[in-house]
């Protein structure tokens, strides 16, 4: 329910280029350039399409260090949509994770979520924390009927608040969706008897709201006392439960940036000296006031289910391509994006080879399509320095709302399968430089041996001259 009319030109390398500019990237999708991807579907963060309203509240933006009227305008939107009039700003979503382990994490302190997230767990680390996951163990089976996979386990976060007890829990981290494991979203019943718990265990309940537009878009389409709510209920409902909101504005809210909300000024005094000290004065946390203002109009169109429907659609368009085809995918669809099960697309392949980084580099050289390690590679090493290997390998191929059109949905599908039927040239990677932190970042592979010269000759074999 949207139409473009802003455009901007792509670019699509022959696949011999496409073999070279993978390999000068370390066989690292994170490290190629935007001029070599046709379609970048790598992530779903700060690459949103903007609507024409969002493009107009920037033009007013009003610049100033201390008190302006873009901030002001921002805790109005957040008002309309959350109900809450306690807000911090932040550069982005992770910058919001660090002030609330900074406020709330201690050394052999405990935070318990369904499921980690990456940049997450590095602060807590950082600190001296720990995480444990508490995610139902159906979200950790890679295709099912199950609606809600992303839900806690709720007995076991009760029994682990008590036998760690209240005092050596940080807080309790719901993650919806739960990006690692496919988008998957969790029900409002889950997440209220989350709540539920930690206010009568005494511990503190945050939602990490980054992706909760596509989870209430899964709210109401598969939840049968959501399907009459509107977006704006569920939304005043989660504010009015939860301790602590926050979320990256680079996905809530199609802009850039990031915010932390709280019903209850308690919490986010304990959080507030911590802005000024890495983020910024407290109107404006380090986010540009542009995109404040794109940030807080974008919210108010998070209500609208005609845009919160578009992605989580195209998503499930693309997943049922691919399954129908018999490629591996995480069933059912997500939000964020199409995720393959790497385990199964090349399942002789070692989790020391990165069969999912391996069948990124694959749909690259085959497509120009950019996506994104989530498996091994993007999990940490263990103190000791051992692997620790990913509970699922996935690729996952984003789909940043409001951005490609379905033709371009289907190339990508069709191309998926080409790579599915050449699967058994997919060879393994090693490292060649990996960094200590967040190492898919930065880190670079190689191949082992020469199989994607041999996947590029086959790929000619199979298109002739075609790109
Ligand atoms: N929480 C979740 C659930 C996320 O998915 C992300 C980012 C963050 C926090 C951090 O937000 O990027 O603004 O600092 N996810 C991006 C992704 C990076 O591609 O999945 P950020």
């Amino acid at each position: 329910m949207h139409k473009v009319r802003v455009v901007q030109k792509l670019n699509l390398l022959p696949v011999e280029e496409r073999l070279r500019a993978i390999q000068e990237a370390g066989n690292n999708t994170f490290l190629l350039q935007n001029k070599d991807i046709y379609m970048d579907m790598i992530t779903d963060s700060g690459v949103n399409g903007m609507s024409d309203l969002q493009t107009a509240a920037m033009m007013r933006a009003d610049d100033s260090y201390a008190g302006s009227e873009t901030w002001n305008r921002a805790k109005a939107a957040i008002k309309e949509v959350f109900g809450v009039d306690n807000v911090l700003p932040a550069h982005q979503g992770r910058a919001a994770e660090n002030i609330l382990a900074e406020a709330f994490v201690k050394p052999g302190k405990v935070a318990l979520m369904n499921f980690h997230f990456t940049t997450t767990k590095a602060h807590i680390t950082r600190l001296g924390g720990t995480v444990e996951e508490l995610v139902d163990k159906k979200g950790l089976i890679p295709q099912s009927n199950d609606p809600f996979k992303g839900d806690f386990n709720l007995k076991n976060l009760k029994s682990r608040i008590k036998e760690l007890g209240a005092d050596n829990v940080a807080f309790v981290r719901v993650e919806s969706g739960t990006n690692l494991i496919g988008g998957q979203p969790v029900s409002l019943e889950n997440m209220l008897a989350v709540t539920d718990i930690c206010h009568d265990m005494g511990v503190i309940s945050v939602l990490d709201a980054s992706l909760l537009q596509d989870n209430i878009y899964f709210m109401k389409t598969r939840e049968a006392q959501c399907k009459y709510m509107e977006p704006k209920e569920i939304y005043h409902l989660l504010a009015s439960k939860f301790d602590i909101i926050y979320w990256s504005a680079r996905k809530l809210g199609f802009s850039r940036g990031g915010f932390i909300i709280s019903s209850d000024s308690k919490w986010t005094d304990q959080m507030m000296e911590f802005v000024p000290l890495y983020e910024g004065f407290l109107t404006y946390g380090g986010m540009e006031v542009r995109s404040i203002e794109a940030a807080a109009q974008g919210l108010l169109e998070s209500l609208d289910m005609d845009y919160l429907r578009q992605g989580p659609e195209f998503i499930e368009y693309l997943v049922k391509e691919l399954d129908d085809y018999g490629v591996p995918v995480i069933k059912p669809a997500g939000g964020l994006g199409a995720h393959l099960n790497c385990s199964a697309f090349v399942p002789d392949m070692p989790h020391n080879q990165y069969p999912a980084a391996a069948v990124g580099a694959a749909i690259y050289i085959a497509s120009g399509v950019r996506g994104m390690e989530r498996g091994t590679v993007s999990e940490q090493r263990e103190p000791d320095g051992t692997e620790r290997y990913a509970e699922l390998e996935l690729q996952r191929l984003a789909m940043p709302r409001r951005v490609f059109t379905l033709s371009q949905v289907k190339y990508c599908a069709d191309r998926v399968k080409w790579v599915w039927d050449n699967r058994n040239l997919i060879g393994g990677l090693e490292w060649t430089m990996e960094p200590k932190v967040l190492r898919f970042f930065l880190g670079r592979m190689k191949e082992i041996g020469y199989w994607q010269e041999d996947l590029v000759k086959k790929f000619r074999e199979d298109f002739g001259g075609s790109l």
